[in-house]
């Protein structure tokens, strides 16, 4: 049985690629539900039932365990897939989302104790990261801006461009101003970590940014040592299968740009 990875379109490859660098000898199908995304911008309850439904689509394909590689579909639909759907649909399977393991390690490296979160508006508006941070670490003051504009940067190849960089330097600046003391800033959204280069450049020197990758690969290699049953079940092949709900051309033109890699998808109707 395959480790199944979603995203509401490419940014879920950003975590993806970190996976598979670190856990390089399963068997991965990534879900990209590119016809229906954004989801940053949508109600709780679609982006609830979309998840829903990529989550199933992932099942019904031979995946055990599957990675909510969305910081929107962990916001707003993990815990009522884990705590609602999963038991009906099989209480063996596994769903796992994004923000708790970017979230454990903040104690660690925010020195001056004040976080910023920069994420889709619905992230942003689900308080999942002020909810999640105040559970481990209470002591922590956390500041969420929501950057609208980020995503449709991406998403149409627009990064170099100065468009982007006055997007980027306008959010920056918003959230600075909002906490001057913040030491250190989640890239709370899988799209993110592409506009990293221009990120860094609004940035003061000291500010630590952290790119969610490596964190829930960390995670993941983790939860598979602490739960065996799981692991045991995982094919072990090393290979790679990309589906999109879209045309598949665009799919491995964008996809390519996350990876560094061509890479041919298969376009799949979900529900
Ligand atoms: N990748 C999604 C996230 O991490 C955002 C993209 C979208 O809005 O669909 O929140």
């Amino acid at each position: 049985m395959k480790i199944g990875v979603f995203d509401s379109g490419y940014g879920g490859l950003t975590i993806l690629k970190e996976i598979r660098q670190r856990l390089p000898h399963y068997d991965y199908l990534y879900l990209g539900d590119n016809a229906r995304n954004p989801y940053g911008s949508r109600s709780f309850e679609i982006v609830y039932e979309f998840t829903l439904q990529a989550v199933k689509a992932l099942f019904e394909r031979g995946c055990h365990l599957v990675v909510l590689a969305c910081n929107t579909a962990s916001a707003k639909a993990l815990r009522s897939i884990q705590q609602q759907d999963l038991p009906l649909i099989d209480p063996a399977k596994r769903v796992l989302g994004v923000i708790r393991p970017t979230v454990e390690i903040l104690p660690d490296i925010s020195k001056s104790g004040h976080v910023g979160v920069l994420a889709t508006p619905g992230t942003v508006k689900s308080r999942s990261y002020s909810l999640e941070i105040a559970k481990i670490a209470p002591e922590i003051s956390v500041v969420e801006h929501a950057c609208p504009m980020w995503v449709p940067i991406v998403e149409n190849n627009e990064i170099n461009t100065p468009g982007a960089d006055y997007f980027i330097k306008k959010e920056i600046d918003v959230i600075m101003q909002k906490d001057p003391f913040i030491d250190t800033l989640v890239l709370g959204c899988t799209h993110y970590p592409l506009l990293l280069d221009n990120i860094r450049k609004f940035l003061p020197e000291n500010v630590n940014v952290l790119c969610q990758g490596p964190l829930v690969a960390e995670s993941l290699s983790q939860y598979l040592i602490r739960h065996p049953e799981i692991e045991e079940r995982l094919s072990k092949n090393g290979s790679i299968k990309y589906l999109t709900t879209e045309h598949t051309e665009k799919f491995d033109s964008l996809a390519s740009l996350f990876l560094d890699k061509q890479i041919e998808s298969h376009t799949v109707a979900i529900p």
